[in-house]
């Protein structure tokens, strides 16, 4: 395998897609996104984000699982083929997204997430995870100010996406070696010149 793959991770309104875009363009990597950077990947998400407009009851277990298997397509279909090609990837959200959202904010049990995504992913993890870290109401107001409608995740609200918030940070402290916490409460220039800089001082030999 060729490339390397950096992750974009942080709860709703953190600015990842923004830096994930900028990222990619800066160290001239592939860029996707998970859920809905493939065509299978764009009905998932439709039904993933707005199945309460459309009124379709989505279990917990069955989210974690359509979840998955959007990021199964975007590995068979964008990242696998850019890793082999030698390419870097940037991807806006992967496997933690999961432990983070269906894991510690739905309660499923971690161990069980794994092994499904493992199945997704052949079990590759990414060489790096950036972690946008930002309290949660600071996040909401810029989704507030943002003029966007709130899809279901969003939606379910401030002690929701504390859990997430905390799953994240505890990913990162528990595995310092793969993770990079940025304080994410900046103007997006200055935000895309320290990740740019502390992605690169991490992954120097590579890049
Ligand atoms: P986005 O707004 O960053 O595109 O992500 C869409 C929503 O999907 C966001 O609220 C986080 C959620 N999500 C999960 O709950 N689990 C996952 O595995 C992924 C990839 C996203």
């Amino acid at each position: 395998m060729g490339g390397l793959l950096i992750a974009l991770e942080g709860i709703d309104g953190s600015g990842k897609s923004t830096q994930a875009g900028l990222l990619a363009r800066s160290i001239n990597a592939s860029l996707t996104f998970e859920p809905g950077a493939t065509h299978l990947g764009i009905a998932l998400r439709s039904l993933l984000l707005h199945s309460a407009a459309n009124d379709l009851a989505i279990s917990t277990s069955a989210e974690a699982l359509l979840m998955i298997a959007d990021r199964a397509q975007d590995m068979a279909e964008n990242i696998l083929p850019a890793l082999s090609a030698g390419n870097n990837v940037v991807t806006d959200r992967y496997s933690a997204s999961t432990i983070a959202y269906q894991g510690y904010g739905r309660g499923i049990d971690v161990n069980h997430l794994q092994a499904a995504i493992d199945l997704a992913t052949g079990g590759l993890s990414p060489a790096l995870n950036v972690l946008l870290d930002l309290p949660v109401s600071l996040a909401l107001e810029r989704l507030a100010g943002s003029g966007k409608k709130a899809d279901r995740f969003e939606e379910a609200g401030v002690k929701f996406l504390e859990k997430v918030r905390t799953g994240y940070l505890s990913m990162a402290a528990a595995d310092p070696s793969h993770w990079m916490v940025i304080d994410s409460n900046a103007p997006a220039d200055q935000l895309a010149a320290n990740i740019l800089e502390q992605v690169k001082s991490r992954l120097e030999a590579h890049l």
